[in-house]
């Protein structure tokens, strides 16, 4: 990290970010120094190329030793920064909220896909919100729509609630803080979740990152991973339309699982969309036509 000077610039600022990162053995140097001065509110990304000679603050340097500190010890930038971008838009996080992932993402995807006409008035339910940012997201691009957000973490609730305001869709957004649809009696046009999927005895193993920072609540499917989704579909179809369809955020190896689910289950079908990577991703469920 670069000495503090009157006039310290973000080019000698982030070529200071990008060396500790590189001597820190880190790959991807400058994609990470650039990631950790735009999620601090530093530099637009880019930016550090681009106008190296603009003056930093001492209170920006201190922001960006502290952020970089925090980083290399584990910490993601996303939770240092307490917000993230999930479909172009900022997220903020908390303790109890997942950090939303990208392959999440697809999600939203193909509920555009099926659902294309943007004025449509649909009615959306989110399950295990988080920090809303499938609900939310959803609800900016169908203006006309309304929804309910689920989670059985009151924090969680709390910290979606606050995004909702800040994209301004509170409005349409109700939450309710319960296990899963058990509290629900109304049907949906779409159903939206990603929950809890991992395997317990998969925990200890995952990264730190993940681990230490997003909550047990968020991760923890039980002894198989499937303990949450036999609790979400039992019941499932009082949900649904005929025309109503469900996305569910299943892991790579879970295609069979969710499958069998499906069948065991008296939904009408169940199809599995691979991520950009070619993992089996999401799971699109039906109950009426197919
Ligand atoms: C994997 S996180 C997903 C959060 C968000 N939807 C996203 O994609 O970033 C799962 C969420 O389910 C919530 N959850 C866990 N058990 C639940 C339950 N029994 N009923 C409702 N929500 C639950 C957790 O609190 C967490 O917010």
């Amino acid at each position: 990290m670069a000495e503090k000077t009157h006039k310290q610039t973000l080019g000698t600022l982030y070529d200071s970010v990008r060396n500790a990162y590189r001597q820190a053995g880190c790959a991807g140097p400058g994609h990470r120094a650039r990631q950790l001065l735009d999620y601090l509110g530093i530099a637009a990304p880019g930016e550090a190329l681009t106008y190296p000679d603009k003056v930093v603050s001492d209170a920006e340097i201190n922001k960006v030793q502290d952020g970089l500190t925090r980083n290399l010890a584990g910490e993601p930038v996303s939770r240092i920064s307490g917000h993230r971008e999930f479909y172009g838009l900022d997220f903020l996080l908390s303790k109890e909220t997942l950090d939303p992932r990208p392959e999440t993402e697809l999600i939203v995807d193909l509920v555009r896909k099926r659902f294309t006409d943007p004025d449509q008035a649909l009615s959306i339910l989110d399950l295990g919100t988080g920090t809303g940012c499938l609900l939310i997201t959803l609800l900016t691009l169908y203006p006309e729509s309304c929804g309910v957000a689920v989670d059985i973490s009151e924090g969680a609730l709390r910290t979606a609630y606050g995004n909702a305001r800040c994209h301004h869709v509170e409005a349409r957004m109700a939450c309710v803080c319960g296990d899963w649809h058990q509290a629900l009696t109304a049907r949906f046009d779409v159903i939206v979740a990603n929950p809890p999927y991992i395997a317990r005895e998969v925990i200890p193993g995952l990264a730190e990152s993940v681990r230490r920072f997003d909550p047990i609540l968020a991760l923890d499917g039980g002894k198989d991973g499937f303990m949450e989704y036999k609790k979400i579909f039992s019941g499932l179809e009082r949900l649904f339309y005929p025309h109503s369809r469900a996305y569910f955020e299943i892991g790579y190896d879970q295609e069979n699982g969710i499958m069998r689910l499906a069948e065991e289950s008296r939904v009408a079908s169940c199809k599995v969309h691979p991520d950009n990577g070619g993992n089996s991703r999401v799971a699109e469920i039906a109950c009426g036509d197919k």
